[in-house]
């Protein structure tokens, strides 16, 4: 509001001003500033759009990615990798083009607001009519003029903000809707009977909804079925910045455009790089297919420098022009200025469009290929990588979206405007001391104080807004924790608590929202004073000058026009700076990325000719293993397991014991620390990963689904599946009857990891899934432990055929099923206590593990009939 209308105020004491001086030229040359007004905003509205759009379509390639960084283990296990990355790749075909168009949309803008140079000519025209046929004054005509495009650009930048005002109404209303909201079940009625700590007896017969809800709930647990899972999102909205300093010549130069989803995380990352310089030159290398792109928009780029420097030196002619005593002068002369107006809008237009479109395309290409890189590479990592905490899914996916964002807006926006900044300020320097090298040089000596104090305000602003929202990220994320999460937090009623909790993280911002006002009111302040001291010391030593005689009025306006517009350009060229460091991190955490070896490289060259067939017999011998993350407590302490070719072994132990784990060590998710798995007798780190794993099946103990059709889940693993082997195994998975039964059948959607579908729905799937691989190799952990025992049996069944000829690891609590493998192992203190059939170890008596497990201990046993 404020900002608003102070850009409002601007515009009306520029019109008053410029009336007052000159109503003539006043009301001629008004309409010309809906000239800049109207296509700056619409292309400004079509880029917004289409950036939103961009946001959106990665949103569709980001979700890909991170479904496969989060079930990296199913991917892993069905070699999807080529498929993960075909399909992100495709979906960011939709995000580079709508990147270059949005860089279209932005040359489109940025040019168009060149026709305030069109502004220009025509006031040179109706100016130069009123002072030589009207016979109004040179000078007011002049401020009359520039006053009337300064209040057109003053609209330009109160729009926005309207924008902003209307948006926090609407805001406004649906949260006071949502704070007026009674909800039907309130927590909060008071109406209820108030409970003590007693509850009430079961067959209490008055109605559940009677009660005081609150009261109630604290006497019924409630425990979620899914495992509760916090995660924030950082919103993002992208800034479109129309704070323009250079204001005073009528330039649309600070017209900057900021769309980093969202910074800081990488500004956490920052520090943990070392900092090998040489990467923005295999940024560079990257970008070598463009090459010709860069050329054309580099020349681009040196075009749009040159603007604004000819268009100070020839606003500086206009009033000197005004002020010559020659009528016929004034006219011819300021023809051709007209003219030469013109010429530097059309200019403007053609390399403002040139520039940001091929840089746009740049830009765009470089960061599709560095994300498809990047997902490539992550999918070559150990699995104990993703096990760090610094590696979440969450804060990989962050990475591969801002990181790669930050790359492209270093390439398509910053390198580009430093290219513009740097030459137009060398060439504004080299006309200015041409012009006046007196003037020039005290100016340029002061100049630094001004780029000051503008860079430091701007950096001001930046990290205050910067801690602000590091503040407010705390609040949010318990709010969206909250949310998440509110049927547990409405079971626990600890409503209360959670409130007195987001108050507390509130404080913060508030005492930093309140310091950030003071300070930037003060930079303001002191930006503002320096630009007028500026000011005043250039006037007052060229009035020196001129009395001396050692400048003409003419070179005067033109020297200070071009050098104050200059103390613009370096300043922003300054406050760009932080935003390369910031890049350049990025570029360095994404190299690091880039060039990390992975542990457990899939693509070793070893084994590849097993492409047909392995016969499947395993041993893991005298195995040592403790996870990378927890490495102080041993899983496994010198473990010895053999299960020959076409066999089956069921694990059992207590739950911890590492059964889950001697799976994840036969698909080599995990190496052995001492010791060895093999594989056919062969030690399955020579293979080749990819290849190996082709041939055994997985399904896990929770089973994973990705978004997308239940087709398509059932597929996975085996993508040109013909329509009847999928159903084949849908029926031997016990899925077929379910899937048919659905409206869209086997279209139906299965939700983001498959969380529109029922657990045993799920893990029927999976199984059909991994029937589907006909593996020589099944690995099933728990693989029917969400079924009913009806349908468990159905399936088990099916697991029997599907299991002849294969060699297969289960893991299963039914004792039925345990009992039909050919041999159980027992799995106690890192090793194997026990191995031998059914009727072996139940002979073993009292003492055996097997005998505690299964049988005793009145129902304490983890297995059932
Ligand atoms: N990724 C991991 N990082 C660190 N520790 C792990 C990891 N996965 C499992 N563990 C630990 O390793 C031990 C063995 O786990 P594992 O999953 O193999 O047990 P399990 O026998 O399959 O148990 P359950 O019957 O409950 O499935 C447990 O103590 C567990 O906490
Ligand atoms: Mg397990």
């Amino acid at each position: 509001i404020p900002d608003c209308l102070a850009f409002v105020s601007t515009f009306f004491f520029c019109l008053v001003v410029s009336f007052i001086l000159s109503w003539k030229l006043a009301l001629a040359a008004l309409p010309f500033t809906l000239f800049f007004i109207v296509p700056g905003l619409v292309f400004g509205k079509l880029m917004m759009d289409v950036i939103m759009k961009m946001i959106e379509s990665y949103g569709v390639a980001g979700g890909i990615a991170e479904q496969a960084i989060s079930s990296i283990r199913t991917v892993y296990s069905y070699v999807a990798e080529n498929q993960t990355l075909e399909k992100f790749s495709s979906a960011l075909e939709k995000t580079l083009e709508l990147g270059i168009k949005q860089g279209f949309a932005k040359g489109l803008m940025m040019g168009s607001m060149g026709s305030i140079y069109i502004g220009w000519a025509f006031q040179a025209f109706v100016g130069t009519y009123l002072v030589t046929e009207i016979g109004e004054k040179g000078g007011s005509i002049f401020v009359a003029g520039i006053n009337i495009i300064m209040g057109g650009l003053s609209i330009l930048g109160a729009l926005p903000n309207l924008t902003g005002i209307t948006e926090a109404t609407v805001a406004a209303t649906r949260i006071f809707e949502m704070v007026d909201r009674v909800p039907t079940i309130d927590t909060e009625d008071k109406k209820g009977k108030a409970l003590s700590y007693q509850m009430a007896s079961k067959n209490e017969s008055s109605d559940e909804s009677s009660y005081q809800t609150e009261g109630r709930r604290r006497h019924k647990m409630h425990v979620a079925p899914s495992p509760i899972s916090y995660r924030s999102s950082a919103a993002s909205t992208p800034a479109l910045n129309p704070f323009s300093p250079a204001l005073s010549i009528g330039t649309p130069y600070s017209y900057t455009i900021q769309y980093d989803p969202d910074d800081e995380s990488v500004d956490e990352n920052m520090d943990q790089m070392a900092a090998p310089a040489p990467s923005q030159w295999r940024l560079l290398k990257m970008n070598a297919p463009e090459w010709g792109r860069a050329l054309v928009g580099s020349m681009a780029a040196l075009g749009s420098g040159a603007v604004q420097p000819i268009n100070a030196y020839c606003v500086g002619l206009l009033i000197s022009i005004y002020f010559r005593p020659d009528k016929a002068e004034i006219k011819s002369k300021s023809r051709t200025l007209s003219f030469v107006f013109l010429g530097i809008g059309a200019l403007n237009f053609t390399s403002s469009l040139l520039q940001h479109y091929n840089f746009a395309v740049m830009g765009e290409k470089l960061t599709k290929r560095i994300r498809e890189k990047f997902l490539q590479k992550l999918m070559t990592f150990e699995i104990s990588w993703f096990d760090q905490e610094d590696n979440t899914s969450a804060a990989v996916c962050t990475r591969l979206a801002t990181e790669a964002n930050m790359v492209r807006s270093l390439v398509g926006d910053r390198m580009s405007l430093l290219v513009q900044a740097i030459f137009g300020s060398l060439f504004a320097y080299a006309v200015a001391l041409k012009l006046s090298w007196r003037l020039s040089i005290v100016m340029i000596a002061v100049q630094p104080i001004v780029v000051g104090s503008f860079y430091a305000r701007s950096m001001l602003m930046k990290s205050m807004a910067g801690k602000a929202q590091k503040a407010q990220k705390e609040g949010s994320q318990l709010a969206s924790e909250a949310v998440v999460n509110h049927r547990t937090i409405t079971a626990f009623s600890s409503q209360k608590r959670m409130l007195g909790l987001f108050k507390e993280t509130l404080k913060g911002p508030k005492e930093e929202s309140v310091r950030h006002s003071w300070l930037s009111g003060l930079g303001l302040f002191s930006s503002q004073f320096s630009n007028t001291a500026f000011s005043a010391l250039a006037y007052w030593y060229g009035g020196r000058l001129l009395i001396k005689g050692l400048i003409t009025s003419e070179h005067l306006f033109q020297a200070f026009l071009v050098l104050v517009f200059t103390a613009y350009v370096i300043a922003e060229a300054g406050s760009m700076t932080n935003d390369l460091s910031k890049g350049s991190a990025a570029v360095r955490s994404v190299f690091a990325i880039l060039d990390r070896r992975s542990e457990i490289d899939p693509e070793n060259q070893w084994g590849l000719e097993i492409k047909k067939a392995i016969k499947g017999k395993i041993e893991l011998r005298n195995v040592f293993f403790a996870y990378p993350t927890r490495p102080d407590q041993m899983i496994f302490k010198g473990l010895n397991l053999r299960i020959d070719a076409g066999r089956t072994v069921a694990l059992v132990g207590q739950s911890g014991s590492g059964k889950s784990t001697i799976i994840g060590l036969i698909e080599r998710f995990y190496d052995p620390m001492k010791g060895s798995v093999s594989i056919d007798g062969q030690d399955v780190k020579n293979y080749n990963l990819r290849m190996l794993r082709t041939h055994i099946a997985l399904v896990s103990q929770e089973p994973t689904l990705f978004a997308g059709t239940i087709r398509e889940n059932i597929a996975y693993g085996k993508e040109n599946a013909k329509e009847s082997e999928i159903r084949k195994a849908s029926k031997l998975a016990n899925a077929h009857e379910f899937i048919s039964g659905m409206k869209d059948g086997y279209d139906t959607n299965c939700g983001e990891r498959g969380v529109q579908l029922s657990g045993g729905q799920k893990q029927r799937i999976a199984l059909a899934r991994a029937i589907l691989k006909n593996p020589t190799i099944l690995l099933l952990d728990e693989a029917t432990s969400a079924l009913d025992s009806v349908s468990e049996s159905l399936v088990q069944e099916a697991l029997e055929k599907m299991m002849v000829g294969r060699t297969c690891v289960i893991v299963a609590h039914r004792l039925s099923t345990i009992q039909k493998a050919d041999t159980i192992a027992v799995i106690k203190n890192g090793k194997v206590a026990e191995q031998g059939s059914h009727n072996e170890l139940i002979s073993l008596g009292r003492g055996g593990a097997y005998h505690s497990l299964t049988k005793l201990q009145g129902g304490n046993s983890p297995y059932r009939r």
